[in-house]
This record gives C-alpha cells, sequence and structure tokens, in this order.
C-alpha cells in the first residue's frame, strides 16, 4: 500500500485480492468485516460510503489486521467475536469459532422442545465451546416464552476445556442468561441427572484428515475442539452409549458430525444404545449432518 489516497472502495478491491492470493476462501467479505471494524460502520454502510477517503491512522490499524489475516488467523479471532444464532458473542483462540452449520442443530432442539411431543425437563449441551448451542437455545425459549409462545427451561452446558469455559462464561454473563456451564469430561459434570433433550456438536474430525484443514482452521482453532479420534466417531460413540441414562423418557439427542458415512454410524450406535428412531438430517446441502434419535417412552 503507497500513500496516495485509498477510498473505502478502492481499499476493499485491493484487500479482496490480497486476502484471495494468501489463500483466503472469503476475500472481499473478509475485507468488509475488518474494515467495518476499524471505521466502526455496518458492512452496507461501508458500500454507501464508497468514495469516503480513509485517515492515516484508520490506513495503519486495517493494514495491522489485513497482516494477521493473510496470515491465514480467522476473522473472528481478530475481531474477538462472531454472530451466531443472533447472538453477538465473544470468541479467542481456545474456543472454537461457532459455524452456521451449527445453527441448524439449535433449530432442531427448538423445535422439538416447543412441540407436543416433548418431554418436561431440562436441557444439556456437551462439548459448548463458546456455549452457543445453549446460549442460543436458552435465549430463544426465553423470548417465545414472553411472547406466551412456550416455557423457558433450565440449560445445562458442559466442556472439557477449561479455556472454551471461561468464555463460554463470559458470553453467558454478557447475554444475561441463566445457563448453568459445568467443567467436565461429557457427562462427567451432570451426575444423576435426565434431560429432555441433548444437543453436542462435538469435535469430529478424523486424526488423519487434521492435518489436511484449511490453515485458518488447523492453524489456529483448537486440536480438542477438532481431533474426534481414528474414524472421528470417539465421542459420538461415547453420546450414543450413554444418552439413554441422561434423558428421560420420549427425550431428543441431537448431534452435528461431518459426512453421511459418520451419520450413518451414529445413527447405528444409538440404536446400539437403546435410542429408538434415528434420523439422518443434512445441513446446508453440505457434508454436515444431524442425527437425531430419542429414548423410547
Ligand atoms: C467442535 S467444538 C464445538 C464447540 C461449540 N459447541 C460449537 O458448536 O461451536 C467441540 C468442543 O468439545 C470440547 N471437548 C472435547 N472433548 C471433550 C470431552 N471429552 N468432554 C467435553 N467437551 C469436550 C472442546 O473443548 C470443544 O469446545
Amino acid at each position: 500500500m503507497s500513500t496516495e489516497v485509498w477510498t473505502i472502495q478502492k481499499i476493499l478491491n485491493w484487500t479482496r485480492d490480497y486476502l484471495t492470493k494468501s489463500g483466503s476462501p472469503s476475500g472481499r467479505l473478509d475485507a468488509e468485516l475488518l474494515l467495518g471494524e476499524v471505521l466502526k460502520l455496518r458492512r452496507l454502510d461501508l458500500i454507501l460510503r464508497f468514495d469516503q477517503p480513509l485517515q492515516a491512522e484508520e490506513l495503519a490499524t486495517y493494514k495491522a489486521l489485513i497482516k494477521r489475516r493473510s496470515k491465514g488467523e480467522p476473522v473472528a479471532y481478530i475481531l474477538g467475536r462472531r454472530e451466531f444464532y443472533g447472538l453477538d458473542l465473544a470468541v479467542r483462540p481456545g474456543v472454537l469459532v461457532p459455524r452456521p452449520e451449527t445453527e441448524s442443530l439449535v433449530d432442531e432442539v427448538v423445535k422439538f422442545l416447543t412441540s407436543d411431543a416433548a418431554p418436561q425437563g431440562a436441557v444439556l449441551d456437551l462439548c459448548t465451546g463458546s456455549g452457543c448451542i445453549a446460549l442460543a437455545v436458552a435465549h430463544t425459549l426465553k423470548d417465545k416464552a414472553l411472547k406466551g409462545k412456550g416455557t423457558e427451561r433450565d440449560v445445562i452446558a458442559t466442556d472439557l476445556s477449561p479455556e472454551a469455559l471461561a468464555i463460554a462464561i463470559e458470553n453467558r454473563d454478557a447475554l444475561d442468561l441463566a445457563v448453568d456451564l459445568r467443567h467436565g469430561d461429557l457427562f462427567a459434570a451432570v451426575p444423576g441427572l435426565q434431560f429432555a433433550a441433548i444437543a453436542s456438536n462435538p469435535p469430529y474430525v478424523r486424526t488423519e484428515t487434521v492435518a489436511w484443514l484449511e490453515p485458518d482452521v488447523r492453524d489456529f482453532e483448537p486440536r480438542l475442539a477438532l481431533d474426534g479420534g481414528v474414524d472421528g466417531l470417539d465421542l459420538l460413540r461415547r453420546i450414543a452409549r450413554q444418552s439413554k441414562d441422561f434423558l428421560v423418557p420420549g427425550g431428543l439427542v441431537a448431534v452435528e458430525l461431518g459426512s453421511r458415512e459418520q451419520a450413518q454410524a451414529m445413527s447405528e450406535a444409538c440404536l446400539q444404545g437403546g435410542l429408538s428412531d434415528p434420523k439422518i438430517l443434512p445441513v446446508m446441502g453440505g457434508p454436515t449432518s444431524l442425527v437425531l434419535a430419542r429414548r423410547p417412552h
């Protein structure tokens, strides 16, 4: 970048090309999000002010952010936040950046909990990371209850990573939601409890595939959040085996996984674990899938 005048339009175009060459699959979007952060403008406002020149200080701040992104650092870590299900969540290294696909898991859990089929009881989110699933469910149920369209439920969420849990607590407190966040290995933090619904987006990448992930995922996001063992199903199998004991009769377990093959294997594991009626739901036309199963009445 030289000392010539840089308008918003010109710098966005330049950055798009630069980041694309650096390997970002979303150069233009990255540029808009980072410039919006520096100028404190929404993306739409950037477009409305295409001809506005940047001040030297703004340019210097922006350049530093672009440098970090060009080295692969995820935009969400640079900004320190990510929107999920309409909630503004803090994210930092140590926690997985919530993905849009996971919003489908929230949709399914909320749909079940607000249906006539749902038993009484609380909700459990295993492997909560930033807290995104638990917080989105709690927020949505609270919102619906305020509108007279259902009742709030207790929500508990657990994670093995103290770093992730600290960020989940920060998010819960910022959103003022009554989610109970506990440290522990899967169900170990909720002994003797039973739930109306269990949701989880556990690590499900096959160990040998971790090395082939996009660098911004592989080099920046926590391995504990990604590596699901040899076939990616280590935690999912444990969830399939243990869920029946932690669900009330008629309760739902809903998990996210990375492929149709994993979904098929999880469905079978759910049946072996005494759950019934497993369903595979593809997400957003990609390989990500959900598996839903119930504890029989
Ligand atoms: C794929 S991330 C999902 C985070 C969040 N639920 C989301 O959807 O963005 C998986 C999470 O599982 C946690 N985790 C890994 N092994 C675990 C275990 N044995 N028990 C509980 N949590 C675990 C990781 O720390 C990480 O936060």
